[in-house]
């Protein structure tokens, strides 16, 4: 490690902010909050995760947060001030330096710019053998040296607990009274800090929080009935099955020694009373950073201008089939990571068969596009796809063009004091170039069911359910289905948009899960207004069902997946997604407003109590003469009353197996007005009064 690579440049504003927080800590009686967490594997971009741990420092109050140092999106996602030297860092640093190899500090480049002390886990990488003896000795976890994800984990866990130790130790050196100091960690991945301070008997309150359990996600990777068997896992055994032993020991030593374990839902709580053998003393659940708009009809006109976009991509990719009409057709679909089962990709699909059955045997005008959006290997988008966009572009653009030379034409007509013969108007050329285009999209073979080459598409889970339910889109298809095996981005030259453009554009999210610890595909729909269908094995829908009297009035659609068959979860799910395309326009923009309202709910600013009672936790155990200065309530139950106006489900009529009566008139009013859309809204709105977060 060269010396000029060392920088602890934030180390010296940090101590010095020390001084200052301690006296008036020692006065507030208030502590220092850290956040740790450590990069893990998910197919989340950057920013999912760096939103994720922003808002819990900008909106529940953690002072810094450590992550482990990666030098490219150090650099780019991060602001690393320049190393300087200085007297005062010499001496602040110089404790560390025994220990830590390298700290940088400095700000996270995304909103609330929030403070960062990362560590570069290379450069104590020659301590990792001294690092692991130490944990075998105190805690008889032996980390086998292939397992460079865990080693990684080791010797961050270490750094971690010794900065936290010695800022602790000079806090204590330079006041009279104790410091305050609390530690949360997040994820089986940041145990070993946890452990360690532990081990060593700091002084420090510790939290941890889990998102999942390691062995949970795996169990649930293989088709096992995992509720139903939860108690009768022989959890050493399993876990030492997936040769995932040493790592299930961490997550569960650091389980047992934090002095608050939370999970983020309560069926998370039960999967870690069983698999973890600990029962979670505070449920955390997850929030969002919820942008409110001051007219509710500005999200609906969001809604109105990204569907627009989709109608632009379905206008390509059905070229030649578009015997459907755009304004008669709703979006579903469904997104995540690529577990085809845990996400309920195979109910979503079979659901989509019998409600293209019922739709087609009910005679309804309306057309479904379900989209599945999951990351899968690739190579590259598909011709046909790519075609599609390219004859609906050229169209466009010859229509364009002859479209000014008629104007203009009609211009001159105008100006000699003529009036223009409508037989004129198209010259002969213009209508071969139409003719060209037309022909041009003419096809012998269907719409693709997928946008992209799949590699090995034999075997991919989506395409063959949708070739067993014979999802083809044919022409008499009511159901249409599209399955883009990549997440979505605004240069996706498909689409266009990025995946919140996209999701406010369509109209329901459906997200049957049958292992989701929180699930935040529901969650975002919900905050932009958009129904969506989850379960009760998912933390959103246990959250949303505890809080929300008739959480479907409201667009949250939860299908039973705990207590019934799979064959009853599957007509339930068909049940609920031809109910909803019973509703008319009017209807669907009222549920919008109220799913929009739900959106409180799921603000950090509600949300952030529960982290703050998880603190409050801790501290008592360990400081118990600070108790007063945090919350130790939570958010109690948020009630959100039954709406008092019409309901804009057809299902208080619903027959069990559904018929054409079932459905509402099947036609689309049209509300198109802005003036009648807010008379919409206000009627939507008469209940609000007695609704939200009380
Ligand atoms: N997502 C995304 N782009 C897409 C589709 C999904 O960024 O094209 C994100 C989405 O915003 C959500 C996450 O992927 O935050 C999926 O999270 P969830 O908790 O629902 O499921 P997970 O994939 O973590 O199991
Ligand atoms: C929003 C817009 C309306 C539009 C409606 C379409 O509410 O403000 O102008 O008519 O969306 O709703 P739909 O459910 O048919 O996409």
């Amino acid at each position: 490690m060269s010396q000029e690579r060392q920088c602890y440049p934030d180390i010296d504003a940090l101590s010095r902010v020390c001084y200052v927080e301690l006296r008036r800590g020692a006065a507030a009686q208030s502590c220092w909050r850290f956040l740790v967490f450590h990069r893990y594997k998910t197919p989340h971009s950057y920013e999912v995760i760096a939103e994720f741990y922003i808002s819990l420092v900008s909106k529940t109050g953690y002072d810094y947060i450590f992550g482990s140092y990666k030098e490219h999106n150090a650099n780019t996602k991060s602001e690393i001030p320049d190393f300087q030297h200085s007297e005062s860092i010499h001496k602040w640093s110089s404790p560390f330096r025994k220990y830590i190899a390298t700290v940088y500090s400095g700000r996270w480049l995304v909103e609330g710019n929030p403070q960062i002390i990362l560590f570069d886990i290379g450069s104590a990488a020659g301590s990792l053998h001294d690092y692991k003896c130490e944990l075998y000795n105190n805690t008889k976890i032996g980390i086998p040296h292939p397992d460079v994800e865990c080693n990684d984990a080791v010797i961050f866990g270490f750094m971690v607990a010794e900065f936290i130790t010695q800022f602790r130790n000079i806090l204590e050196s330079e006041s009279e009274c104790k410091p305050h100091v609390i530690a949360h960690f997040h994820e089986w991945l940041t145990g070993i800090g946890l452990i360690q301070l532990r081990m060593k008997n700091v002084d420090v309150a510790t939290v941890f929080t889990t998102h999942a359990t390691l062995l949970g996600r795996f169990l649930c990777a293989g088709a096992v009935d995992f509720y139903n068997n939860l108690d009768k896992v022989n959890i050493d055994e399993e876990a030492g099955k997936r040769g995932i032993y040493h790592r299930y020991c961490m997550e569960r030593c650091a389980v047992h020694l934090a002095h608050t374990f939370t999970t983020v839902s309560e069926i998370t709580g039960v999967e870690s009373n069983h698999l973890l053998q600990r029962i979670p003393d505070i449920i955390t659940p997850n929030g969002l950073n919820v942008k409110k708009f001051a007219a509710i009809h500005e999200f609906q006109n969001l809604h109105a201008t990204a569907k627009e976009k989709i109608n632009d991509f379905v206008r390509g990719h059905f070229y030649g089939h578009l015997d459907f009409d755009l304004n008669e057709t709703l979006y579903f679909f469904i997104a995540g990571r690529y577990e085809f089962g845990n996400k309920g990709a195979d109910i979503y699909i079979e659901a989509l068969a019998r409600l293209n059955h019922y739709m087609k045997a009910s005679g309804s005008k309306k057309t479904i596009v379900a989209f599945m959006i999951f990351p899968a290997k690739t190579n590259n988008f598909n011709i046909e796809s790519l075609r599609g966009q390219a004859i609906t572009k050229s169209l466009r653009d010859t229509i364009h063009e002859i479209q000014v030379k008629i104007g203009k034409r009609m211009y001159d007509t105008c100006l000699a004091g003529d009036l223009p013969d409508p037989d004129d108007l198209l010259l002969k050329e213009e209508t071969v170039r139409l003719k060209r285009c037309i022909y041009a999209s003419h096809r012998s073979t269907l719409p693709p069911i997928t946008t992209h080459n799949i590699v090995n598409d034999d075997k991919d889970p989506v395409l063959n359910a949708l070739r067993r339910c014979c999802l083809f889109n044919d022409k008499n298809d009511r159901v249409k289905v599209v399955f883009h095996p990549e997440f979505l981005s605004a240069t996706n030259p498909l689409f266009g948009m990025d995946y919140e453009e996209f999701v406010r554009g369509c109209h329901l999210g459906v997200f049957p899960s049958y292992y989701e610890p929180w699930g935040y595909t529901p969650a975002e729909c919900t905050v932009m207004g958009i129904p969506s269908v989850t379960t009760n094995l998912s933390g959103f829908g246990c959250f949303m069902a505890e809080h929300i009297a008739d959480p479907m009035s409201y667009g949250i659609y939860i299908v039973d997946r705990r207590w019934i068959g799979l064959e009853e979860s599957v007509r339930q799910l068909a049940q609920y997604l031809y109910d909803f395309v019973g509703l008319n326009r009017r209807q669907r923009i009222i549920q919008r407003n109220r799913t929009e309202r739900l959106s409180d709910l799921l603000d950090w600013r509600i949300l952030g109590t529960y982290y703050r009672q998880a603190r409050s936790h801790a501290l008592h155990k360990v400081f118990p003469e600070i108790l007063e200065d945090e919350d130790q309530r939570g958010a109690g139950r948020l009630n959100y009353p039954r709406p008092l106006s019409e309901p804009p489900s057809p299902s208080s009529s619903r027959h069990t197996t559904p018929a054409p009566s079932d459905f509402g008139s099947d036609d689309e009013d049209s509300v198109d007005s802005e003036a009648e859309l807010q008379e919409l809204n206000a009627s939507s709105n008469n209940d609000s009064s007695t609704n939200g977060a009380n």
